[in-house]
């Protein structure tokens, strides 16, 4: 049983003279522990899928199909109804999720001050104590409680917003480029210390990056998407090794190995394509090397492969 089953998830930005679809019928399912990288270009929808998940949308957005959690569907639901899933059971950390801490007060003062919003009957010693407990976990030392926000690294800040994201034992931690503003080695340490952690803590991690690299490090399984469209779901190992979808093998090849200096790097011609018009057949047809005359007037449906993998491609063969 999934813990997230999203089905034919749209959304659709309207603004003045145009509606932007960034999420275009996307079906995925989330099981428990697992640990699922979103990838995709830049503008891909990546960001809207997941803000779908909590409506953290703003009001333009309108948001049809189905997000379950737990058996009961999140779409349509205020933000005010959602209040009780966020933070205890679903969990967003940001890439400027540590913008949203105050320059002018400490550290652990500030996380104390939201574990004491769930948390009502909790004693002031309680929430210092819990703070000081999270520190520990995303490898702070308990100094950084008596700190304010300026006197932190941008990593040692980024591990603030982590513990803030895991305060009330979330079952999902959602990171939205959350490592990607930081030196390599610091992200690639931070990813280490989540892994450790959700083995520990039992979380449900979903990555969302343009970094195939941090998939491959942190991931268990991924999600491609393009144009807001999720063109391939597989098993990390599977997928990294040998892609069958033309744009998730381009999106690898953009990618430097460090291990094989003698790689050639080849970017994907041409760019996104304007969502706010509809296009017929596969969306990634008109960038697609291989793409034939059914690929401009059909849309390619999903493809069964080994292992629960699946690739939308008019090409492929399926099992
Ligand atoms: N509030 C909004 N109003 C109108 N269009 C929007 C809005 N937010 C996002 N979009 C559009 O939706 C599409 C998907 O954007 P999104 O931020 O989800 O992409 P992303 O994959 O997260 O990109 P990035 O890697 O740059 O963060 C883009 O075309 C973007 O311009
Ligand atoms: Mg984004």
């Amino acid at each position: 049983m999934p813990v997230l089953s999203i089905r034919n998830l749209n959304v659709t930005f309207k603004t003045e003279n145009k509606a932007v679809k960034a999420v275009n019928n996307v079906s995925l399912d989330i099981e428990e522990n697992d640990t699922i990288g979103i990838v995709g270009e830049s503008g891909s929808g990546k960001s809207t899928l997941a803000m779908a998940i909590l409506n953290l949308l703003p009001n333009s957005a309108k948001v049809d199909g189905e997000i379950c959690y737990k058996h009961e569907n999140l779409v349509g639901k205020s933000p005010e109804q959602l209040k009780y899933l966020r933070w205890t059971e679903v969990a967003v950390v940001f890439q400027k999720s540590m913008n949203a801490l105050s320059p002018v007060h400490k550290i652990g003062n500030q996380l104390a001050d939201v574990y004491l919003l769930h948390e009502k009957n909790a004693t002031v010693e309680e929430a210092k104590t819990r703070i000081i407990e999270l520190l520990k976990v995303v490898n702070l030392p308990e100094r950084v409680y008596n700190l304010y926000p300026h006197e932190l690294s941008g990593g040692m800040m980024q591990r603030v917003s982590i513990a803030l994201g895991l305060i009330h034992n979330p079952e999902v931690l959602i990171l939205d480029e959350a490592t990607t503003a930081l030196d390599v080695v610091t992200e690639r340490q931070i990813l280490e210390e989540l892994k450790e952690l959700e083995e520990r803590l039992k979380i449900t991690r979903i990555m969302i990056t343009h970094d195939m690299s941090v998939v491959a490090t942190a991931c268990k399984k991924v999600a491609v998407m393009y144009a807001g469209h999720i063109v391939e779901v597989g098993l990390v190992e599977d997928v990294l090794s040998a892609p069958k979808h033309p744009y998730t093998k381009g999106l690898i090849n953009s990618f430097a190995s460090a291990s094989n200096k003698n790689k050639d790097i080849h970017g994907i011609p041409g760019s996104l394509p304007d969502l706010s018009q509809e296009h017929k057949g596969c969306i990634f047809a008109p960038r697609c090397s291989i793409s034939s005359d059914i690929c401009f007037k059909e849309k390619p449906s999903n493809k069964m492969f080994d292992n629960n993998r699946t690739a939308a491609c008019h090409m492929l063969g399926g099992d």
